[in-house]
């Protein structure tokens, strides 16, 4: 199992030798390793069992050390980049030679962000190299949002984990590019769409496709639990599954179901919070693939501020 804790300076350590740390940022937990060292990009794909078509988001400790690995921003990135980092917004710029191919799966633009937990800050402001890290779950699962989901799923393969909490988001980060002129929201994460919109206008989200070439990542079924799940009407769902004697649980924006017991329902956000039932939404998803039962019961929320964003991963984990 991996050692759990505060320590930046064994962090740095760790990750100078060329091995991997489990990193909290206010997104999720990152999988770390020198974003500059080939053998340490290698073993961040293998650790996650992650197909090699899939690449990284680079972690700088400050968006001043950008120019060393961009070739160039563009006006309305450079405006998000001031407005939103430190923070869970990831841009997609086109890469200098030091940013290895392995990287970005050899595409020429780079994912590049400045994430805004305060430990792993200090820890990337140490350190004389940028941290690649996807989020520290096995491909396809749910991302890790506090340092005992990581030990769950990747503790045996992990010296470290940085332990800073409960991630503050929740979501992973909003990922936005720019092809001829337009600015394109190529993942919807923890920044909504219309704080994006309102720093520089109307954009274009792209639809998920697992045949988008920009992104190879955004495969539909992602983020998904162990046991299937359905989106829809809950009173509908519930009805129908009951009828049918299959043995259910469920996921609600605010609900509460009297005749259900606790470990099979769980409400992202009794009070009805976008920012709340984003921060609890991966780990209500954990939770109820907990619980002994055959399917789990959701449905989507409100397309309003962060809503967007959990419905977009509800319905990529309810893919299949
Ligand atoms: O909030 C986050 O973004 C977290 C934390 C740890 O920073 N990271 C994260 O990484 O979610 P990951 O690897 O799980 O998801 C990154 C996604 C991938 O699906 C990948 O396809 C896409 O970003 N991506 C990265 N670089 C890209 C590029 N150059 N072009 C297109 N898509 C890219
Ligand atoms: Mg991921």
């Amino acid at each position: 199992m991996a050692e759990i804790g505060k320590d930046i300076e064994k962090a740095a350590a760790l990750l100078s030798s060329g091995k991997l740390v489990a990193i909290p940022t206010e997104t999720v937990y990152g999988l770390a390793g020198n974003a500059l060292d080939e053998q340490a990009v290698l073993s961040i794909f293998k650790t996650k069992k992650r197909p090699s078509f899939d690449p990284l988001i680079v972690h700088l400790g400050d968006k001043t050390q950008l120019s060393d690995y961009v070739k160039e921003v563009p006006e309305e990135l450079e405006e998000l980049a001031s407005k939103f980092w430190p923070g869970p917004l990831t841009l997609l710029l086109p890469k200098r030679g030091m940013i290895p191919d392995l990287v970005t799966s050899g595409l020429d633009t780079v994912g590049i962000r400045v994430p805004r937990h305060p430990l792993t800050r200090e820890l990337l402001q140490s350190l004389d190299f940028p941290l690649a890290a996807p989020s520290a779950n096995p491909f396809g699962y749910i991302s890790p949002t506090s340092a005992l989901h990581v030990q769950d799923q990747l503790g045996d393969k992990l010296p470290y984990i940085l332990d800073g909490g409960t991630c503050e988001v929740g979501l992973e980060s909003t990922i936005v590019g720019m092809e001829q002129g337009q600015v394109i929201i190529y993942r919807l994460g923890g920044i909504a769409v219309d704080r994006i919109e309102s720093a520089v206008g109307k954009v274009l989200i792209l639809p998920q496709s697992s045949s988008n070439p920009k992104s190879p990542g955004m495969l539909k079924s992602h983020y998904a639990p162990g046991i299937p799940m359905v989106l829809g009407n809950l009173d509908e769902l519930m009805t129908k599954y009951r009828q049918k004697g299959i043995v259910f649980a469920v996921l609600s924006f605010n609900r509460s179901f009297p005749e259900l017991s606790q470990e099979l329902q769980f409400a992202l956000s009794p009070a009805g919070d976008y920012d709340e039932a984003a921060r609890n939404l991966f780990q209500g998803m954990r939770f109820l693939d907990r619980a002994k039962v055959e399917i789990i019961l959701a449905e989507e929320l409100p397309e309003i501020h962060l809503g967007k964003a959990i419905n977009d991963r509800l319905r990529r984990a309810s893919a299949k």
